[in-house]
């Protein structure tokens, strides 16, 4: 039977603590392993998480404070940690093939490997392995602004079914800029990541492919090569929850963390009509000034940081957020029930950051990209992926126009480098393209201009499709920061 809606309470994930600090770097530990959850209440789920939950800990860090993370894989499959929006040298970047195999696997995926020179994969050759035996480190230096990132695997083919596993988590980071601002705060900043998953009848993930082992044939069945969706609404792990909020203002971090899934939020007040969002930020962080938005669409991957105003609700009434793509219980996301009134001392400024706008101008080059399903494998440029090819060499320091087009819907995301939509089909963006970004959705038969600025690091990096299952059909590439 399927779980009732809104009879869960809202969970909050608990914040990653450093284990230590030494010169000024926070020190993380986190294990990579199965645990048991109740999300479908009465039934068991394994979950495949970070510290054993889903999503994992939440970690809170500071723009320009370093942050090591040491991470142990005691799961049964490969893994790759990526931060997703992260300012990151190439070797902690999480790229695919840079993977961390835990000792049950490690004779299996070596002879794998060295059989094969390749991932024994259908989709395309992967050559150039980096292994890490059991345990890892990543560096996140995070000279970054303030923003919401996330983090999930990313292991090479099988990132869809590893991340419908629970390898998925919050990552939010802090600055003076934001900390001067008088947002909603403490319990009134809510990250929210929302995903769609299935179950079995004994409270399992169902996903339609291979369970994902040590080595193995990537992919989903056929019939779900457009990306899988999920018959149940999660909200932090916890289907179609409810959270119980004063009459007052709340930040909310919104998360599109499904594998294929895109949503079009809008609030319904229980006695009719909407609650508007006010746009604080975007993937990048902070916009300039805040917007109204009456309705948010939001692609797998891509964030919306907004203040939702409850004053003017009735206490005991109740605003759902709702997304108006889906029909049947699916339209439902979560509620918000109005339990009591409180003081609110925040307020929403109408400047909100220094935000650099980039001018199309300052671009040094123009490259295309073109996301596109060829046979059996998703492709762009009509390539599908290989860890030795590169599709762009841009300079390090300088901005460049890269165009996307595409036969269907594509969440496209560049890793490293941040970006703001020019122009969608020709047109000036819309209000929701707003501030700095590092996944654009890439509507069907659209042509999206984006200029990219690449400042952080040389090396390689990728750009590749958001929706889980097209990535791991190959509809990713790299590029090279020279
Ligand atoms: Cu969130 Cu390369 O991904
Ligand atoms: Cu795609």
């Amino acid at each position: 039977r399927p779980p009732r809606q809104f009879a869960t309470p809202l969970p909050v994930p608990p914040r990653a603590r450093p284990a230590r600090t030494t010169g000024g770097v926070d020190v993380y530990d986190i294990t990579q392993r199965e645990g048991s959850v109740e999300i479908v209440p009465g039934l068991r789920t394994t979950v495949w998480g970070y510290d054993g939950i889903f999503p994992g800990p939440t970690f809170t860090a500071r723009s320009g404070r370093g942050m090591e993370v040491r991470v142990r894989n005691q799961l049964s499959v490969p893994t790759s940690l990526h931060l997703h929006g992260g300012v990151t040298p190439p070797h902690s970047d999480g790229y695919p093939t840079d993977v961390l195999v835990p000792a049950r696997c490690g004779a299996a995926f070596e002879a794998a490997r060295t059989a094969h020179g390749s991932r024994g994969g259908t989709h395309a050759p992967a050559v150039d392995w980096t292994v890490s035996p059991g345990h890892r480190t990543y560096t996140y230096p995070l000279d970054q602004r303030a923003a919401t990132l996330w983090y999930h695997d990313h292991r090479m083919d099988f990132s869809a079914p590893q991340v419908w596993r629970g390898l998925a988590g919050m990552f939010l980071v802090h600055d003076r800029e934001e900390d001067a601002l008088p947002l909603p705060g403490g319990e009134r900043d809510i990250p929210l990541m929302i995903c769609d998953r299935s179950f079995e009848e004994d409270g399992s993930f169902r996903y339609p492919g291979h369970s994902p082992a040590c080595t193995g044939t990537p992919g989903v069945q056929d019939a779900y090569m457009d990306g899988v969706l999920g018959d149940v609404q999660l909200v932090n792990g916890a289907p179609w929850p409810q959270a119980e909020v004063s009459a007052t203002r709340h930040r909310l971090r919104l998360l599109n963390a499904s594998n294929a899934r895109r949503y079009h939020l809008v609030l319904e007040k229980e006695h009719g009509g909407r609650l508007p969002f006010t746009q604080i930020g975007g993937d990048g962080g902070l916009l300039a000034a805040p917007q109204r938005l009456a309705g948010i669409p939001i692609s797998p991957a891509e964030r919306f940081d907004v203040v939702v105003d409850f004053t003017g609700c009735p206490v005991g009434s109740a605003v759902t957020l709702v997304n108006t793509l889906a029909n049947g219980r699916m339209r439902q996301v979560m509620r918000f029930r109005i339990a009591r009134r409180a003081k609110d001392p925040s307020h929403v400024p109408a400047r909100l950051s220094r935000f650099t706008a980039l001018r199309a101008a300052s671009a040094v080059a123009t490259r295309h990209f073109d996301f596109r399903r060829s046979g059996a494998v998703w492709t762009i440029n009509g390539r599908p992926f290989s860890t030795s090819e590169f599709l762009a060499r841009p300079r390090l320091g300088t901005v460049e126009r890269w165009r996307f087009t595409s036969d269907l819907h594509h969440p496209v995301h560049l890793h490293m480098a941040h970006f703001q939509v020019l122009s969608r089909a020709g047109r000036a963006p819309e209000p929701t393209d707003a501030g700095w970004k590092d996944t654009v959705d890439v509507r069907p038969h659209e042509a999206v201009d984006v200029l990219v600025r690449f400042r952080g690091y040389r090396g390689r990096y990728m750009l590749h499709c958001h929706n889980l299952e097209h990535e791991d059909m190959a509809m990713m590439a790299n590029y090279l920061v020279v």
